[in-house]
């Protein structure tokens, strides 16, 4: 069971992101910048999961994500659960949990959004969570998740 540890070395302080779906390792990097930062980042793909079949994990060392990130996690990895190492040990467990609103962020699906031609911010009410649906504040389209573009 702790093989993936054997895989992936343990952390001294940082964040762990577990329970990635295999498919969506890539886009969390990506989406987080991590492909950008000269902090450590370990990661694995394709470990077995029970509840996943498959899964991906991210090891960044001494970053601790705000709620911006913990928000891009949670739309493109809504299995994902942090953890949050200080000295080797786990000292605070979360899953990460898709918010009622979303700002920034993602695209508007709708070419012709105020939103894709001026500089104003996205903004989105999310209208349903498990299958990803957003309603843009400005032109009322809805963005769901196969044509999910992030900023
Ligand atoms: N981890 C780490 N470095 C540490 C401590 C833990 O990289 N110093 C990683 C572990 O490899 C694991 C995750 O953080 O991927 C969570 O650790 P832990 O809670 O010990 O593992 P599990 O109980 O297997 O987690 P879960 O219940 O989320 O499956
Ligand atoms: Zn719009």
């Amino acid at each position: 069971m702790k093989d993936r540890q054997l895989n992936v070395s343990a952390i001294k302080d940082g964040t762990v992101i577990d329970h990635i779906p295999a498919g969506n390792l890539f886009k969390v990097i990506t989406i987080l910048g991590l492909d950008k930062v000269e902090t450590l980042v370990t990661f694995g793909n394709s470990f077995e999961s029970k509840k996943l079949g498959k899964k991906g994990i991210i090891k960044v060392s001494n970053v601790f994500f705000d709620n911006v990130d913990i928000n891009k996690i949670a739309l493109v990895a809504p299995t994902a659960k942090l953890n949050i190492i200080r000295d080797y040990e786990v000292v605070e467990k979360m899953k990460v949990e898709i918010p009622d609103e979303i700002q920034g962020i993602t695209k508007c699906v709708n070419p012709k959004c105020i939103t894709n031609s001026e500089d104003v911010t996205t903004k989105f009410q999310v209208i349903s969570k498990d299958n990803l649906k957003l309603k843009c504040h400005y032109c009322e389209k809805i963005t769901s998740r196969e044509n999910l573009n992030m900023i």
